[in-house]
């Protein structure tokens, strides 16, 4: 993504970029190709979403105040110009995100293409469980992936995004986040971030891996329904701070197509490492209830499938495929 202004979401960016430099609105059109009136309307409709934008006589517009939202422009200034993030599709409320992602990538959208709401009224979490999205207070975005793998190895994806998440919200927040099989963030050990996975795939070849990303934000413990309270939690309030959303949103997707890349380079050892480093699971002693029985024993590490490796008292080593972990 250039920084060339075609549209309103580069206008935008260009805008922020000038750091409070008034931009002449001859200089934009001319940019843009298009007419000063052109400019003045994506500007009033900057002006109605929230941004604050003076007109100073004789020398242009100013941006001189930015509203909380995860709008394209934002992210696209944070990203500057990471070539990874190829289109954001942002919603103010949808259902979730992950049919949108879906539907798009039947319809061709390339890989790298973003879908994020700022609220979403039936968000999904794994196992069909509900996965609590309140306006404005966290990241809830689709990623749609397409990258020439067979479908056995999309999983690693997972952990591709779970590090990803991890990391990009310890740097943002300086919070000590940390990876709980299988793909759950925790901090100060209550959940602030989940992922879901969904494919599309043909049977030797993957067309769309869709990673869905729920991050708590800027929640406060009363954000939270009571019985949620004592496992679930925000990074601001971790932090004790506010934590801008677009740049913790863009910081994610950098390092996705970081990661990503490293991992159609390199293989999965070395996202398999930076995992097991991020991991709080590993090394600990825990107990994994699964759909048939309930084991305890030490998370010795997992296989490339992202398997979690169980020692259990007795010596065996147990692979567990899909489980609730309690730490
Ligand atoms: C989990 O159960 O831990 C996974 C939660 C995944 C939530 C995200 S929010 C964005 C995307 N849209 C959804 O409806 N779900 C995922």
């Amino acid at each position: 993504m250039d920084s060339t202004v075609k549209d309103k979401e580069s206008l935008l960016a260009r805008l922020l970029k000038a750091g409070g430099e008034p931009l002449s609105g001859q200089v934009l059109a001319e940019e843009a190709g298009v007419s000063r009136t052109a400019i003045w309307k994506w500007i009033k409709e900057l002006e109605e979403e929230g941004y604050m934008i003076r007109p100073v006589r004789k020398k242009g517009y100013v941006l001189e105040g930015v509203p909380d939202v995860l709008s394209p422009g934002l992210l696209k200034k944070h990203l500057a110009g990471d070539g990874f993030v190829t289109r954001i599709l942002h919603f103010e409320t949808v259902d979730s995100t992950m049919p949108i992602a879906h539907r798009e990538a039947q319809e061709g959208a390339a890989d790298g293409t973003v879908i994020v709401a700022e609220e979403q009224t039936s968000g999904k979490g794994r196992l069909a469980r509900p996965w609590m999205s309140t306006a404005g207070k966290g990241i809830w975005m689709s990623v749609i992936l397409k990258p020439d793998i067979p479908p056995h190895k999309a999983p690693q994806f997972t952990l591709i995004a779970a590090v990803s998440v991890c990391r990009a919200i310890r740097e943002v927040s300086g919070t000590d986040a940390r990876i709980k099989w299988p793909n759950d963030l925790l901090i100060n050990g209550r959940k602030v971030t989940g992922i879901l996975t969904e494919l599309q795939a043909d049977p030797d070849r993957v067309q769309a891996i869709i990673i869905g990303v729920g991050i708590n934000v800027n929640q406060q413990p009363e954000d939270f329904p009571e019985e949620l309270r004592s496992i679930a939690t925000s990074v601001g309030h971790e932090a004790g701070q506010k934590i801008d959303r677009a740049r913790l949103a863009a910081e994610v997707l950098r390092r996705l197509g970081e990661y990503s890349r490293l991992y159609l380079k390199e293989g999965f050892p070395p996202i398999k490492r930076m995992w097991e480093e991020d991991a709080v699971t590993i090394g600990r002693r825990v107990k994994a209830v699964t759909m048939r029985e309930t084991l305890t024993g030490t998370a010795v590490g997992i296989t490339d499938d992202g398997v979690l490796e169980l020692r259990l008292d007795d010596g065996t080593v147990r692979g567990i495929y899909s489980a609730d972990i309690e730490l």
